[in-house]
């Protein structure tokens, strides 16, 4: 017997992911009958050009292929061939073995040492799980959260759709937040109670609140503030709270830093809200989205749960080994001195400042059409402007007619929600300035003739 459609639950035809969905299709479709496409559905940085970093390269390739070292004298800088080495002897067995279920040791170590230096705080490598990317860490945490049909998760409105496809597909219900739009996207605690009391009256059991930082898409960063106000929120409410916080080195806006959960988890002495905190070696400076390395963090959970993490995380084994290895050269940069430094210094500058300059670019230029209004580009990779739909349109149909008039290829507002009788579409920053400025161009161009 050949299985039919009939024969696949609705946990997995009722998923949808927008960020690779029918216009995605259509566009390499196009590509393929010759066409030229600007890819800017997806923060995929090195699909646009971004150089991978030197000092992760040479890493990998010397944990790859220990020989390279010998066989090419003085090819690789000294402080390169010691992490590569430092790398395998922690790994005992080399990179063709599976590592302990939770990752490396040795990695973990490192990724609790740049969690101190990051924020001032102590964590412990016990609670620190490597994964392949953010996106399976993010799926464990809603794996373990969601345990009846009844539970629900918040989720931000406009999201990354990662949340609701796998809420969808863990049969979870998605209890969405509005993001405010007026207020750079920010969140706000009436519209925080608003949804979860809506939750409680549709009778959801709310677990947990996601909360994407800086933000996806909408490029916005969160201040203290606002962080502290999340936290608050989660303890009266008994939530737990999901911090996917990927673009943590995504940040542009003059003055604006980056303020993690765990960090004012430590500052307010709460130990009541447990926290799962997320990153990856996709986005950020690396953009080394192909080698899935990404972590989370435990806090606030009680060993016995912890023991189920593990147990879930064992059923896979463990993350890949390469990816491992990305993450360490991410939370380990070249020490000062060293060989590698200066040019690890360079090509990172190079890339943050380069992304800063096309965040300014893009916002500038899509303010600049008339009917369109698109908040600063604050951080993350995107921009996310709302715009005057023509009569009859769904913002679905104004991406494909964009997509078979211009080639641009852009993600429309519907696939990561947003308020009803608004519409929105999703641009990465990652395209080449003379290709983001073509890109504003040809839509300006395009919005004006649809009216
Ligand atoms: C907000 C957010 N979280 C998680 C991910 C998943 O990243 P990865 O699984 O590549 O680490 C992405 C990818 O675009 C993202 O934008």
């Amino acid at each position: 017997m050949s299985i039919s459609l009939k024969d696949i639950g609705s946990a997995v035809l009722d998923t949808q992911y927008a960020v690779r969905g029918p216009i995605v299709a259509r566009a390499q479709e196009l590509e393929r009958s010759g066409r030229t496409i600007i890819y800017c559905n997806i923060g995929n940085p090195q699909a646009l050009g971004q150089k991978p970093l030197s000092w992760t390269r040479r890493i990998l390739a010397l944990c790859e292929y220990p020989d390279l070292a010998t066989l090419s004298p003085g090819a690789f800088p000294a402080d390169a061939v010691d992490a590569a080495r430092k790398l395998l002897s922690g790994s005992k067995h080399g990179f063709g073995a599976y590592s302990e279920s939770k990752g490396l040791r040795f990695i973990r170590d490192a990724v609790a040492a740049f969690i101190t230096r990051r924020d001032g705080i102590e964590s412990d490598p016990e609670s620190i799980y490597l994964t392949d990317g953010a996106s399976k860490g993010v799926q464990a945490a809603l794996r373990l959260l969601l345990a009846s049909p009844e539970d629900g998760i918040m989720i931000p409105i406009p999201q990354y759709p990662l949340y609701s496809a796998t809420i969808t597909m863990y049969q979870g219900r998605q209890v969405g937040y509005y993001l405010d739009e007026e207020h750079d996207w920010m969140l706000s605690r009436d519209l925080l109670e608003d949804a979860l009391e809506k939750a409680k009256k549709a009778g959801t059991t709310t677990k947990a609140i996601v909360v994407i930082n800086p933000g996806n898409p909408t490029g916005s960063v969160l201040d203290a503030d606002n962080v502290r106000m999340i936290i608050g929120f989660a303890k009266e409410h008994g939530l737990a709270i999901l911090a996917d916080e990927v673009y943590q080195d995504n940040i542009y806006r003059e003055g604006a830093r980056f303020e993690s959960f765990a960090k004012a988890m430590v500052a307010l002495r709460e130990k009541d809200v447990s926290l799962f905190s997320f990153h990856s070696t996709s986005k950020g400076f690396l953009g080394e989205c192909g080698q899935r390395g990404g972590y989370m963090e435990l806090r606030n959970v009680p060993a016995d749960v912890s023991a189920q993490v593990l147990k879930m995380q064992s059923v896979s084994l463990c993350s890949n080994l390469p990816g491992q290895a990305t993450l360490y050269s991410l939370v380990t940069p070249p020490p000062e001195g060293g060989p590698s430094r200066a040019e690890y210094e360079r090509e990172r500058g190079d890339i943050l400042d380069e992304l800063k300059a096309r965040a300014v670019l893009i916002a500038d230029g899509l303010n600049a059409i008339p009917g369109f209004r698109c908040n600063a580009v604050a951080g993350a990779m995107y921009a996310f402007p709302r715009f005057d739909l023509p009569t009859g349109m769904s913002d679905e149909g104004w991406c494909m007619a964009l997509l078979e008039k211009t080639g641009i290829c852009v993600v429309p507002g519907s696939g990561f929600g947003q308020l009803p009788g608004t519409a929105h579409f999703r641009a990465t920053i990652l395209p080449p300035r003379d290709q983001l400025a073509t890109m504003v161009s040809s839509i300006a161009a395009f919005h004006a003739g649809q009216h």
